[in-house]
C-alpha cells in the first residue's frame, strides 16, 4: 500500500516521540512491504516562530490531502503570554476543525508489566481495558467566548452543543461498544448543564437504536471517582470534549503514565483508501521541563502509530504487531523513567524506539 502521512511534530518532546514513531513506520514499511511518504508540517508554537501564525494555511492544505496525520505535541512556557494573539493550542483546535475530527479515541488498557508503575492499587487495577470517547469539535473548546482583556473584568465561555453534533459521536461510540463488551457509559452533568441535558436527551434517542447495549449515564463529577474507584466497569465512556479532556488525564494514570496513551481523532472525511483521515496523537503534552533531553517516553505515540494503521489503513496485521512489540519490550523490563520501577532497566528515547523497530523486525 501506498500512504501519505502528514508529520506535525510540534513543540516541546514532540520531534523526538515523533521521530521514534516514524522509525516503526519506517519498519512496518519495509517488513510488510508499504511505501510511506512523510510531509512534514508546521503547527504551534514553532509555526508562530517561523510563519506568524500556529496553522498556516499550506499545513491545513497538507493535511486535507493526506492518508492520516501523526502529532507530537505542541505548546511550551516560551508562547504562554497571557495577552498573546496566538497561541500553539489554537493550532492544534484549529486543524482538529478543519478536518472536522468529531470523535476522538482514547483506548486506555493497562499493561500488566506496569502495574506498578501506578499509583493506584493493583486490586482496582485487574482488568481495565477501556475506550473513551471524547467529542473534539463541540462545547466549550469551540463555543462563543469573551477574553477579559488587560483591563477587562469579564470573561466566558459557552459550552454550546446541537443536536447532530450529540447525535454522531454518540453513535460512533455506540457502535464502538458493539464491538466490544456492549456496554456503554454516557457522562454528563445533567443536573446543572443546560447542554447536558440535551446531550442526554439525544443520547438516550440515539441508544434506542441499540436496544443490546448495556447504557448507563453518569455525571461527570460521580465519574472522576468511579474511574479511580472501579475501573474495570467501564467498556466504552462517551463524553463532552471538556469532560473528556479532563477524565482522559485521570484515566491515563490507570495506565500507568501518561506516556502511555495513544489517541485517534477521526471524523466523516475519508482518504483515498476510503478509510476515515484520522490526526494520530499522544495524549501527553509537549513536556517542556524535559524537551530535548532524549528521555521522553516515545511509546504513546509509537501507540498511536498503531492506531494510524489500523483506523486510517485498514492495516490491522501491521497495527498489532506494533503492539506486540511494545508489549514485549515492557515484558523484558525495559522502561523509560516515567513508567520506571525497582529492577528494571531505564533507557532514552532512541533505545526505546530502537528496542521496538528489533522486536518488529524478529
Ligand atoms: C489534549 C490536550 C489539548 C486539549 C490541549 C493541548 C489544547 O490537553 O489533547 O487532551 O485540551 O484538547
Ligand atoms: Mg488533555
Amino acid at each position: 500500500m501506498n500512504a501519505k502521512i502528514v508529520v506535525l511534530a510540534g513543540d516541546g518532546i514532540g520531534p523526538e516521540v515523533t521521530d521514534e514513531a516514524r522509525k516503526i513506520l519506517n519498519v512496518v514499511a519495509q517488513k510488510f512491504g508499504h511505501t510511506f511518504t512523510f510531509d512534514d508540517q508546521l503547527m504551534g508554537g514553532r509555526a508562530i516562530d517561523e510563519r506568524g501564525t500556529s496553522l498556516p494555511d499550506e499545513t491545513v492544505a497538507a493535511c486535507k490531502s493526506a492518508d492520516a496525520v501523526l502529532l507530537g505535541a505542541v505548546g511550551g512556557p516560551k508562547w504562554d503570554k497571557p495577552d498573546a494573539e496566538d497561541r500553539p493550542e489554537r493550532g492544534l483546535l484549529g486543524i482538529r476543525k478543519a478536518l472536522n475530527l468529531f470523535a476522538n479515541l482514547r483506548p486506555v488498557k493497562l499493561n500488566q508489566h506496569l502495574i506498578s508503575a501506578s499509583t493506584i492499587k493493583e486490586e482496582v487495577l485487574a482488568g481495565v481495558d477501556m475506550l473513551v470517547i471524547r467529542e473534539l469539535t463541540g462545547g466549550a473548546y469551540f463555543g462563543p467566548r469573551k477574553e477579559a482583556g488587560a483591563d477587562g473584568d469579564e470573561a466566558f465561555d459557552t459550552m454550546l452543543y446541537t443536536t447532530p453534533e450529540i447525535e454522531r459521536v454518540v453513535r460512533l461510540a455506540a457502535d464502538a461498544a458493539m464491538g466490544r463488551k456492549k456496554k456503554l457509559t454516557s457522562v454528563d452533568k445533567a443536573n446543572v448543564l443546560a447542554s447536558s441535558r440535551l446531550w442526554r436527551r439525544v443520547t438516550v434517542k440515539v441508544l434506542a437504536d441499540y436496544p443490546e447495549l448495556e447504557v448507563e449515564h453518569v455525571l461527570v463529577d460521580a465519574m472522576a471517582m468511579h474511574l479511580i474507584r472501579r475501573p474495570a466497569a467501564y467498556d466504552v465512556i462517551v463524553a463532552e470534549n471538556l469532560f473528556g479532556d479532563i477524565l482522559t488525564d485521570e484515566a491515563s494514570m490507570l495506565a500507568g503514565s501518561m506516556g502511555m496513551l495513544p489517541s485517534a481523532s477521526l471524523g466523516d472525511v475519508m482518504n483515498q483508501h476510503n478509510l476515515p483521515l484520522g490526526l494520530y496523537e499522544p495524549i501527553h503534552g509537549s513536556a517542556p521541563d524535559i524537551a530535548g533531553q532524549g528521555i521522553a517516553n516515545p511509546l504513546a505515540t509509537i501507540l498511536s502509530v498503531a492506531l494510524l494503521l489500523r483506523h486510517s489503513l485498514g492495516l490491522e496485521k501491521e497495527a498489532a504487531a506494533i503492539e506486540a512489540a511494545v508489549d514485549s519490550v515492557l515484558n523484558e523490563g525495559v522502561r523509560t523513567r516515567d513508567i520506571a520501577s525497582t529492577g528494571v532497566e531505564v533507557v532514552g528515547t532512541q533505545i526505546m524506539g530502537d528496542l521496538v523497530a528489533e522486536k518488529l523486525l524478529n
